[in-house]
C-alpha cells in the first residue's frame, strides 16, 4: 500500500465477519481478536490482523482506537413497518384486531408528506442507533409515504429496501388503493427510486387477504417485467389469517401457494413469518430462493407462533432475521436474536449466537442477492459496521469478565443486549451514531 490514499480511515478493533453460513459450513467467518479495518471512502479497502495491517498504513493515517470493543456488519433487518413506528407495544388479541384497532387508522395518517418525513427520520435514528444499517421496509398504501421515506434515507446515504403497500380489498376505504391505482403508483415509483444511490424498491402487496386477484395478477406482472426489484409480503403468520386465505382462495393447496400461483416467489422475494408453512412450502421456497423473514418478538408478542429453524434449515430456506416493528417490540437486532434463541429452543433445536450473527448480517444480503455490496468485509463492499461494546451496562460487563469463547461473547451480546451495546454505528464508512 504504498500510493497515498487520503481517504483512508482504520478502526483498532475485535473483528468479525462472515463468508458462509455457519450451520452448514466449516470455515464460516473471519476473527480477528486484535483487528484492523481499514475503509477506503465508502467501500471495505481491507479486514485483518492489527499486526499485519498496521504496517502497510502509509503515513499520516490516523487509528480510531475502539480497543475493548466488537467491529461486525451492520445488521440488516428484512422486515419492519415505518408507519407503524408510534404505534410499537399497542395492546391486542391477536393479528387481526391488532389491525383493525391500532395498524389502519395509524398508517391513515401517512396520506400526510409531511408526518411521513417526520416519522421516517424518527424511524432512520431508531434503526441506526439499533445497529441497523440495512433494512426491508413497508411503508403504507400513500404513495406519498414512500417518497418521505426514501427522501429521507437518501440525505442520510443509506442502503434501504421500501415499497408501498398493495392493498384493494378487505381493508377500511381510506387505505384501500385498486388494482389499476396500485401498479401505476408502483411502476411510477420503481422508475423514480429503484437503484437510485443506494434505494431498492420492493413490491409490497400486504398480504393475500387484502389483494383482488387483479392486484396479485398485476404484482406479478411487475415482477416479472423488473426482475431486480424485491417483493415482501406476510405469509402464515397466525391461524386465523391462514384460515381467512384458505377461504378466499379456496383453490391454493396452501396459502404460500397464492403467491406461487402470480408469480411472486423468486429470489428477492422474502416472506415475513412463515410460521405454519408445511415442507411442501418449505421446498419450494428453497427451490425458487425466496427468503424467510423470521420475526420472532412479532410472533410471541402477538401469539402467532414459534418459527420452525430445522425444519427451514432442512429445506436450506434462504433465512434471515427480522423485527417487524411495530408488531415486533423492539428495534434492535441483538434483542430479535435474544427471542429468536428461545423460539429455537422451545421448538427443541438450537440456534447458536455465530449462526443468529450470520443471520443478521451475511445471511440476510445472500437472501437479497446483495453479497458483494453488503453483509461482510470483502474488499470494496459497502462500508457499513457497528462497534458493539461488551461493556456497555453493569450486568454485561460482570458477564464479559467471564467469558471463554467467541460464541459466548456473541451470546451474551444477544442475550444481554440492545441499543446500549451500540457504541457506534457507520454507513458507507461515514459515522451515523455514537452513543
Ligand atoms: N399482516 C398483514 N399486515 C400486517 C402487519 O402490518 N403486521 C403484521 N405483523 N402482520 C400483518
Ligand atoms: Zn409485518
Amino acid at each position: 500500500m504504498s500510493t497515498v490514499m487520503p481517504s483512508l480511515r482504520a478502526y483498532r478493533a475485535s473483528l468479525l465477519h462472515f463468508h458462509a453460513d455457519p450451520a452448514f459450513a466449516e470455515h464460516a467467518y473471519s476473527w480477528h481478536e486484535d483487528g484492523l479495518l481499514l475503509v477506503d471512502g465508502d467501500k471495505i479497502h481491507a479486514a485483518g490482523d492489527y499486526a499485519q495491517l498496521a504496517p502497510t498504513l502509509p503515513e499520516g493515517v490516523e487509528v480510531h482506537d475502539y480497543r475493548g470493543k466488537l467491529i461486525v456488519p451492520g445488521f440488516i433487518d428484512t422486515h419492519l413497518h415505518f408507519p407503524q413506528t408510534d404505534m410499537i407495544a399497542s395492546p391486542a388479541p391477536g393479528l387481526l384486531p391488532w389491525l383493525e384497532t391500532y395498524t389502519f387508522p395509524t398508517e391513515r395518517q401517512f396520506s400526510d408528506p409531511a408526518h411521513g418525513r417526520e416519522v421516517a427520520e424518527f424511524f432512520l435514528d431508531q434503526l441506526l442507533r439499533s445497529g441497523t444499517t440495512t433494512a426491508m421496509v413497508y411503508c403504507t398504501v400513500h404513495k406519498e409515504s414512500v417518497d418521505a421515506f426514501f427522501e429521507a434515507s437518501e440525505a442520510r446515504g443509506l442502503r434501504m429496501v421500501a415499497g408501498k403497500v398493495l392493498m384493494d380489498r378487505n381493508c377500511p376505504e381510506f387505505l384501500a388503493d385498486t388494482a389499476e391505482s396500485g401498479a401505476r403508483d408502483s411502476e411510477e415509483l420503481i422508475r423514480k427510486w429503484h437503484k437510485r444511490g443506494r434505494s431498492l424498491y420492493a413490491l409490497t402487496p400486504r398480504f393475500a387477504p387484502t389483494s383482488t386477484e387483479a392486484q396479485l395478477t398485476l404484482t406479478g406482472e411487475l415482477a416479472r417485467a423488473y426482475p431486480d426489484t424485491f417483493i415482501q409480503t406476510h405469509v402464515s403468520e397466525n391461524r386465523d389469517e391462514c384460515e381467512w386465505v384458505k377461504s378466499l382462495f379456496p383453490a391454493s393447496r396452501s396459502y404460500l401457494d397464492v403467491y406461487d400461483h402470480y408469480g411472486l416467489l423468486r429470489p428477492r422475494a422474502f416472506f415475513g413469518h412463515c410460521i405454519w408453512l408445511d415442507d411442501r412450502d418449505f421446498a419450494r421456497m428453497a427451490e425458487t430462493q425466496s427468503a424467510a423473514a423470521v420475526c420472532p418478538t412479532s410472533n410471541l408478542f402477538l401469539g402467532s407462533g414459534l418459527f420452525d429453524f430445522e425444519r427451514a434449515d432442512v429445506a436450506r430456506v434462504p433465512l434471515s432475521l427480522a423485527s417487524d416493528v411495530g408488531a415486533g417490540t423492539a428495534f434492535c437486532m441483538l434483542q430479535t436474536m435474544n427471542e429468536a434463541y428461545k423460539v429455537a429452543r422451545m421448538k427443541g433445536s438450537y440456534l447458536p449466537a455465530l449462526r443468529m450473527f450470520y443471520l443478521a448480517t451475511l445471511g440476510a444480503a445472500r437472501a437479497m442477492q446483495l453479497e458483494g455490496t453488503i453483509g461482510n468485509f470483502a474488499p470494496g463492499t459497502e462500508a457499513d459496521f457497528i462497534v458493539l461494546d461488551p461493556q456497555a451496562t453493569p450486568l454485561l460487563a460482570r458477564r464479559s469478565a467471564e467469558l471463554n469463547n467467541l460464541e459466548e461473547l456473541l451470546f451474551a451480546l444477544a442475550l444481554l443486549g440492545d441499543d446500549r451495546a451500540i457504541a457506534a454505528t457507520y454507513s458507507g464508512g461515514r459515522l451515523v451514531h455514537q452513543r
